[in-house]
């Protein structure tokens, strides 16, 4: 079943994507070699409880914290541990919020310190595929155009797509229909109209695009530990261009946009 949203319903969604947003520079702020990945847990939740929200992963589905990070080959969903970020490493900072009934949704891939720069073109070409999908994420188009899109840009990079994981709309439930997935043909699956909010996250890796899960039952890490980066952003449907909701110009502010 599609929730279309009215006006209200997603400017309540764009509320939540903003403090997303707002978390993720927070977050930017602490990004640096010798730092934890539960630091940067602690900073979100208590930034987006200080702002009148609760984080909107933790408990969901039993999951232990507020925000996933996901270090250099794992591709999302990496618990936040006593993990010591150092220079060259990527960490993809994905974070939820819950507040008057919605759900925010919003992911980006940092680079810690100096990288490389075969992994820089990872990070751009990941988050320049997001930004294909969402160019296709407007009325009349189908789902497997947003997903075309993304896949195009990545492959021709070189780079593979993750199958297994999708986006997805966003609403009361951080989870609802219709699935995004970050591949398709054009032309095909739901056609996407004005009131759908969806969460558009392509995941991408540098070598094959089959995934493992660790025995924690969460992290998802690329088969060969090759790389992989993950950017999200949520949408909401209109006619000639998608409403972004959430942005990363307050984490670019804070990086001076390097990727
Ligand atoms: N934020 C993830 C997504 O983009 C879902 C995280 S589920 C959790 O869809 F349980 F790990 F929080
Ligand atoms: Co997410
Ligand atoms: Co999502």
């Amino acid at each position: 079943m599609l929730v279309y949203k009215t006006e209200e319903e997603i400017e309540l969604v764009r509320r939540n994507n903003q403090l997303v947003s707002k978390t993720l520079a927070e977050v930017a702020k602490l990004v640096k070699p010798g730092v934890t990945t539960l630091d940067l847990d602690r900073r979100a939740e208590e930034f987006i409880r200080d702002n009148g929200a609760i984080p909107g992963f933790l408990g969901y589905g039993g999951y232990p914290n507020t925000l996933c990070t996901s270090v250099n080959d794992e591709v999302v969903h990496g618990i936040p541990s006593k993990y010591v970020l150092k220079e060259g490493d990527i960490i993809s900072v994905d974070c939820g919020t819950y507040m008057d009934g919605f759900y925010g949704d919003t992911a980006y891939t940092f680079p810690v310190g100096e990288i490389s720069a075969e992994v820089m073109n990872l990070l751009k070409v990941t988050k320049e595929s997001l930004f294909k999908g969402i160019e296709n994420a407007i009325e009349g188009k189908r789902i497997g155009d947003i997903g075309y899109a993304v896949q195009f840009h990545a492959e021709k990079a070189g780079y593979s797509v993750v199958r297994e994981m999708v986006g997805h709309g966003l609403g009361a439930n951080m989870h609802e229909s219709p699935e995004v997935p970050n591949y398709g043909r054009r032309g095909r699956g739901v056609m996407v109209k004005k009131g759908l909010v969806l969460c558009i996250e392509p995941m991408i890796n540098m070598g094959s695009r089959h995934i493992k899960q660790d025995d924690d039952g969460w992290t998802i890490r690329t088969i060969d530990e090759k790389p992989s980066a993950h950017y999200e952003l949520a949408v909401a449907i209109n006619k000639g261009k998608a409403e972004i909701l959430s942005t990363f110009d307050y984490i670019e502010e804070v990086t001076k946009n390097k990727i």
